[in-house]
Formats: structure tokens, C-alpha cells, sequence
């Protein structure tokens, strides 16, 4: 086995994960399609059992995402990044306290008010950028959880992560980051401070607009087996082929998001020159009210840019209805440019503003993409 330490994140997506090298060994792992494992004593703690708690098919995938995010366990992989939110939020105590960004993934909103009522939490629902009315709402809890989203999808608002784990601790919470936006390659929540960092692997980390799948990882050995037995009892795994995808996906991570960042910051800065955009955001321009912090403490500013174009959301439609090369569709992350008015979905909170369109920049050549965007904004102003 290729020995990781040490190595850079570039490196690591495509090292980690790979099978013990010995001669006449496979270089990925593989898919094993059985349910059950042969065995008659009781199994020991690595010993393969049944498909549902362990499978061969996992193991690359999850080293290679625990060692991403930097922590010395796997990872533990789901059947979707919401499988992946259930069973962190699961980790809130009985009668809690739960603060979480107003601008989460608006499911996300959904599952936190629906733990709420089965376990009787307190959900408090804050601005995360605010950093003083976020520690504000701490106060006085005991053992709050803290839910992170930064950028906040989608109105990329940054959260000052040490501030807020500092606070967080300091009343003897924990603080789980949802990471999918920002990817362990911008952004490492567990060195931050952070106790639990989720993903959706469906986005960047699979990266081909796939695969639905999930992830959770935490270098606290006692939230990981509490992680583990709640996997180990719901069940929401992911299916063999999916994790083979999954890390054939994540393999291109690091060139896919370092092509993707530089096209979506040289775009964000072409659209704010553009008479046609009323308002745009990415965290790597300048005007963003938290791009001094993007910058502190984040290594890159992430593939996604908000626009409102002029004339409200009929120009909106009209960009999402006109474009060529981008794709109208929810989701991002992948290789193909995403985009879309998120108000059209029913669940989308009302204070994102009715004509943001959220833009996934992909690895498509950034002329093309440009000239698409710009004629599309064009149009809607006629
Ligand atoms: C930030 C974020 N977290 C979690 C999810 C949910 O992931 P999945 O769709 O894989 O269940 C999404 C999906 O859009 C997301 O954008």
C-alpha cells in the first residue's frame, strides 16, 4: 500500500484508497458483490461480517475521504448526502439545543425541524456570517450543536469557523460542517476546530452528476462509533458500484476543482462588469462581505456564484430557459455547468431572493461558458 503520510491533498485523491500492493493485486478495489462473509467464531473488529456494517466495496473510498479531510478514521459513506445529515443529526442530544445557518441546504432545514419534534430540540435558525448573534444564541445552552454550512448554499455567506468553534466548545458543544460547497480541497473544518464534517459525495467528490451518495467523518473515536451503530441500525449504505464510482470520480478531484475555481472567479468578476447583473456573489470577489475571511481561512473560494440578473425573475427564467452549454438542473458540483433559479423550489426559503440564480461552474473551456451566460443574460433583458 502506498504509504499516505504526509502527502498533499492533490496526491492524496489519488493514492489513498488503494489496495495493498502486492504482485498480481488489483490497483483499485474491488467491487464485491456479496451481502455476507464466511465465518464461523465471532468476528474480530476488522473482520468482514455482513454487507450492511462493512464491505470491501467502502474501504478505498472511505480512507481516501477521512484521510482528505485530515483525519486519522475513515470515512463513513451513505446512501446520500441526506442519509449522511440524518445520522449526524442524530448525534444532537434528546432536549438539545441545535443552532444552523437560515441559508443551509434547504433539506437540510427540513430534517433539522424534523429531529426537533421527534427528540424535542430547540432549533435556533441563524444568520452564520453574523458572528456575534450566532454566539448570542449559544448562550446559555448547554452542550449546543452547532451546524455549519460555508459557504452556505446558496447564498454563500462564510462563517468565521475557529470563532464559532471556539464559542461552541466553550459550552461543551460539538460542531458538525456540512463541506460539500467548499470540498476538503478548499477547506478543512476538522483542523478548524470542527467535531463532524458531512458531505454529499454526489457533488464534488463524485464529481460526474452519477451518483447519489453521502459521507460523514470525525477523528473523535467516540462520535464515529456512535456514527457507526446508527449506520449499523438504520442502514442507509451506499450500494457497491456507487462507491466504485464514487472514488473513480474522486481521483480527478483536484484537477476537476482547480479548473472549476479559476473559471468561476474569472466569471463572477466578468458578470460584475456586466450592466445586466444586478447583484453577483463568490466568495473570491473582493465586493463579497466576507472575502476577507473566504481568504483566512479558506485555500480556495469554491465553483459556485450566485447572479440576479436585471428585470426580476422573469429575466432569471429567462437565462435559465436560454442557455446552451449550461444545463438547466438542481445539483452541482459535477463536470457539466449547472444552472438554476433555486425560488422555483417549493422549499427554498423565502428570504433567498426570488431571482438568484445559482450558477455550478464545471471544467467546460471558460469562454464558452462565458459567451453562453452573457448572450442568455442578454436575451432575458430584451
Ligand atoms: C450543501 C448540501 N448538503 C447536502 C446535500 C444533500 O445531498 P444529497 O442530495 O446527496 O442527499 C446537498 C444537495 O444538494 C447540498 O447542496
Amino acid at each position: 500500500m502506498t504509504d499516505i503520510n504526509g502527502l498533499r491533498p492533490d496526491s492524496l485523491v489519488v493514492a489513498a484508497g488503494r489496495p495493498p500492493r502486492v504482485t498480481g493485486a488489483p490497483v483499485n478495489p474491488p467491487v464485491v458483490l456479496s451481502s455476507t462473509y464466511v465465518g464461523v467464531d465471532s468476528p474480530g473488529p476488522d473482520d468482514l461480517l455482513y454487507a450492511r456494517y462493512d464491505t470491501e466495496s467502502w474501504r478505498g473510498l472511505e480512507d481516501a475521504i477521512g484521510a482528505l479531510e485530515g483525519s486519522t478514521q475513515r470515512a463513513l459513506v451513505y446512501g446520500s448526502g441526506m442519509a449522511a445529515i440524518s445520522a449526524a443529526l442524530s448525534l444532537v442530544p434528546r432536549n438539545g439545543t441545535l443552532a444552523i445557518p437560515r441559508h443551509s441546504y434547504n433539506v437540510s432545514l427540513v430534517a433539522a425541524r424534523a429531529h426537533a419534534e421527534e427528540r424535542d430540540l430547540t432549533v435556533i435558525e441563524v444568520d452564520i456570517a453574523e458572528t456575534e448573534s450566532v454566539t448570542a444564541a449559544l448562550n446559555g445552552a448547554d452542550s449546543p450543536t452547532l451546524w455549519l454550512e460555508s459557504p452556505t448554499n446558496p447564498m454563500l455567506e462564510i462563517a468565521d469557523i475557529p470563532a464559532l468553534v471556539e464559542a461552541t466548545h466553550a459550552r461543551g458543544g460539538t460542531v458538525i460542517a456540512d463541506n460539500t460547497f467548499a470540498t476538503p480541497l478548499a477547506q478543512q473544518p476538522l483542523a478548524l476546530g470542527a467535531d463532524v464534517v458531512v458531505h454529499s459525495v454526489t457533488k464534488y467528490l463524485a464529481g460526474h452528476s452519477d451518483v447519489v451518495m453521502g459521507a460523514a467523518v470525525t477523528d473523535n473515536p467516540d462520535l464515529w462509533s456512535r456514527l457507526k451503530t446508527q449506520r449499523d441500525v438504520h442502514g442507509a449504505i451506499p450500494g457497491p458500484w456507487e462507491a466504485w464510482l464514487a472514488l473513480r470520480g474522486l481521483r480527478t478531484l483536484a484537477l476537476r476543482v482547480q479548473r472549476s475555481q479559476a473559471s468561476a472567479l474569472e466569471l463572477a468578476q466578468r458578470l460584475e462588469a456586466h450592466p445586466a447583473a444586478l447583484e453577483v456573489r463568490h466568495p473570491g470577489l473582493p465586493s463579497h462581505p466576507q472575502h476577507d475571511r473566504a481568504r483566512a481561512q479558506m485555500s480556495g473560494f469554491g465553483s459556485i456564484i450566485t447572479l440576479r440578473p436585471r428585470g426580476g425573475v422573469e429575466a432569471a427564467a429567462t437565462v435559465a430557459r436560454t442557455v446552451n452549454l449550461w444545463t438547466p438542473a438542481t445539483s452541482l458540483g459535477g463536470v457539466e455547468s449547472l444552472i438554476e433559479r433555486r425560488r422555483r423550489l417549493p422549499a427554498e426559503p423565502a428570504t433567498v431572493p426570488d431571482d438568484l440564480l445559482r450558477l455550478s461552474v464545471g471544467i467546460e473551456d471558460v469562454e464558452d461558458l462565458a459567451a453562453d451566460l452573457v448572450a442568455a443574460l442578454e436575451t432575458s433583458q430584451r
